[in-house]
């Protein structure tokens, strides 16, 4: 049965007179042109009144369920205490820098601020100023947000693969020279471009699970590699635990790999929706910040350490400490992973589970899933089409090409158990090529 989105269609065609395109962040625009008016735990409902399962999270940030009780309620007590002075710091933002301290191995110091492009954006400028050179290695696949610097070679298509693919117009061309684009997984490509400009390099970038592209594992060897190299030459790495910090450990994955890089960015899931993020790393470099008298490197804005993003990082970071938040959605992703092999399996599907704990999608294609070239296999317009029918059975997994899928606490078993039957259904149909 096709859904009935029209209070959705009205909606956006109202948010289109104002709003270009009808939506506040481009990845928001999907088709279809759903809207969502409430969100519980696990399902989300949108304006004609139909419940779905979540996988989603608003990209991220809903590791514990969407409108979790405790963080609204730590939130809710601020309010009437509520104050931005604007000078000075608040117990609250020393508390939540204290427990990233805590946390995260490399965060010998920490700054606060609003948005992962925040984050990204300053662990870029800081290492140019530490280090006085000017390029940047990032790897094809993996998104670090708007900032110039770093917007290019995403999820390219073919033809752009090996070249620059700057993800808007508007960047200076002088800027994108700057930033040399790897391939992730490939240690050598890495160790050719510190050949060619080691002397130059600033700072290597990485997500150290690609999950802007769906889910690709670093290959055993491959940190490492970009640790040792880094060290060699004098540059610093950065990893961009914006999805995988606090969503796969408390400590990011930093913990969960064993290696400590310079500087760390973290957001999404630190407050489970309310906005904060952060970005920390060893004192000697933090310390150019000029937070700190004498600091050569400017670090603003009006909202950073806001008392609503660091009580809802606080609820949620204590929420983590306290219950077995990690054990279950990783014990979940499996039995999704798992069941999502058998019905391959039994269908005879050519296709392949990928994720990490919390994490999980399906590419079509055969595997190897190691490098973003890989990824070129993966039928493109299948995904999407699996995915727009998943919404008409009540499943919401965004309908977009190689975008992963996020397990919450608030999911249970029978959410596994029902999201499985939906897409078992929805692979059949595709077989009997229903329209
Ligand atoms: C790994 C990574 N870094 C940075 C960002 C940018 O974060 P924000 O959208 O909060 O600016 C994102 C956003 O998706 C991300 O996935």
């Amino acid at each position: 049965m096709i859904l009935d989105h029209t209070h959705s269609e009205r909606l956006y065609a109202e948010a289109c007179q104002v709003i270009p395109g009808g939506v506040n962040s481009a990845p928001r625009s999907i088709l279809p042109h759903l809207m969502f008016t409430s969100a519980s735990g696990a399902t989300l409902t949108d304006a004609d009144g139909h419940r779905y399962i979540d996988y989603h999270a608003a990209f991220g940030p809903a590791l514990l369920g969407h409108n979790h009780p405790e963080v609204n309620r730590r939130v809710r007590d601020l309010w009437d205490a509520y104050s931005a002075a604007g000078v000075g710091s608040t117990q609250l933002e020393i508390e939540v820098a204290r427990k990233i301290q805590q946390h995260v191995p490399c965060a010998e110091r920490v700054l606060l601020c609003t948005s992962g492009s925040q984050a990204t954006f300053h662990a870029v400028r800081v290492s140019r100023a530490v280090t006085r050179r000017k390029k940047i290695v990032k790897f094809q696949g993996c998104y670090h947000g708007i900032a110039d610097s770093l917007l290019l070679n995403v999820a390219s298509p073919a033809d752009k693969v090996g070249h620059c693919d700057p993800g808007s117009a508007g960047i200076l061309p002088e800027v994108l020279e700057q930033t040399l684009v790897c391939a992730f997984n490939d240690l050598d490509n890495v160790e050719q471009a510190f050949e060619w400009h080691g002397s130059e390099i600033a700072a290597v970038i990485v997500e150290p699970i690609a999950h802007n592209v769906g889910c690709l594992s670093p290959q055993p060897g491959f940190l490492e590699g970009l640790r040792e190299l880094t060290r060699r030459h004098g540059a610093l790495l950065i990893f961009d635990e914006v999805v995988t910090g606090f969503r796969h450990h408390l400590g990011g994955y930093q913990t969960l790999c064993g290696l400590t890089p310079d500087l760390t960015t973290l957001g999404k899931a630190m407050a489970n929706g309310f906005p904060i993020a952060a970005v920390c790393g060893r004192a000697e470099i933090m310390n150019h910040f000029n937070t700190r008298p004498g600091g050569d490197t400017y670090f603003a804005g009006t909202y950073n350490g806001n008392l609503v993003g660091c009580a809802a990082a606080l609820a949620t970071i204590e929420m983590l400490e306290r219950e077995p938040v990690h054990a279950r959605v990783f014990a979940l992703g499996e039995r999704m992973r798992r069941g999502l092999s058998e019905i391959h399996q039994r269908l005879g599907v050519r296709a392949m589970v990928a994720g990490f704990g919390s994490i999980f999608l399906t590419y079509f294609m055969e595997g190897p899933a190691i490098t973003y070239t890989d990824l070129l296999r993966n039928d493109g317009a299948r995904f999407v089409d699996c995915r727009r029918r998943l919404i008409d059975c009540g499943v919401f997994m965004l309908p977009v090409n190689l975008k992963r899928n996020h397990i919450s606490y608030a999911h249970s078993e029978a959410d596994i158990d029902r999201t499985l039957e939906a897409y078992e259904h929805v692979l059949k149909q595709v077989a009997k090529g229903h329209s």
